[in-house]
């Protein structure tokens, strides 16, 4: 799909093969999501811009490649976005943090917003928002929505599992913001979960039902 990266790394698939499994404790789970996370940080960084700066070896002195621009911003959309954001901050310690609260009723569907805190000067930074799961993609569209109206211009999606309608209507609302996945799953079922998926990420993780 345009628009869609499908990481499809061989441990990152026989680990989301591990998270699918119901029997998976809550323990393992998180672990998991943890360890998932990293690998799927290094394909969504791959692209980032590099400047060098002069160092000295303990031989010479080269120009060496650093990565250029402000710190970039991982913007969890809470509560599941956390595992993901835990592995994503082991592999670039240095990045800055925005936190943005969302439910999805469950009659509805609809996103409800209960909390936002991002860094300042969102427009001069890349932003990578993470939730494992892309569903309807309300929640996505009200996260870009905030994220943009907080002055975000360069953003991108990083999910674990996502439904083909929901990168559909995610596309629509937000064509400029590239998706990475470790899956496109089948499709969604008439209570709006993907199937045929993981359950509910935030349940799985934190042991709630
Ligand atoms: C889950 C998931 C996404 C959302 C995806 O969160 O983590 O944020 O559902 O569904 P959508 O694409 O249809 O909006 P949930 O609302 O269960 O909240 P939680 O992370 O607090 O459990
Ligand atoms: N949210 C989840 O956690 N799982 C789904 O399958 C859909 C939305």
């Amino acid at each position: 799909m345009n628009g869609v990266t499908v990481v499809d790394h061989p441990l990152v698939q026989h680990k989301l093969t591990l998270m699918r499994r119901k029997e998976t404790s809550t323990a393992s789970f998180r672990r998991l999501l943890r360890e998932i996370s990293t690998l799927l940080a290094y394909e969504v960084t791959r692209e980032l811009d590099l400047t060098t700066m002069r160092i000295e070896t303990p031989i010479m002195e080269m120009d060496a490649p650093i990565l250029e621009g402000k710190k970039l911003v991982f913007a969890s959309i809470l509560r599941a976005g956390n595992g993901l954001l835990e592995g994503m901050l082991d592999l670039v310690p240095a990045a800055r943090v925005a936190h943005i609260g969302l439910y999805r009723d469950h009659e509805t569907l609809e996103a409800i917003e209960y909390y936002f805190k991002a860094p300042e000067d969102l427009e001069n930074r890349l932003v990578i928002a993470v939730d494992p799961m892309l569903a309807t993609a309300n929640s996505a569209i009200a996260a870009m929505d905030k994220l943009k109206e907080r002055g975000a211009r360069n953003i991108r999606f990083l999910c674990l599992l996502a439904a083909p309608e929901g990168i559909r209507r995610f596309q629509e609302a937000h064509p400029d913001v590239a998706i990475f996945t470790a899956s496109i799953d089948e499709k969604l079922n008439e209570k709006g979960y993907i199937i045929p998926g993981l359950g509910d990420a935030g349940d799985r993780m934190y042991g709630t039902k």
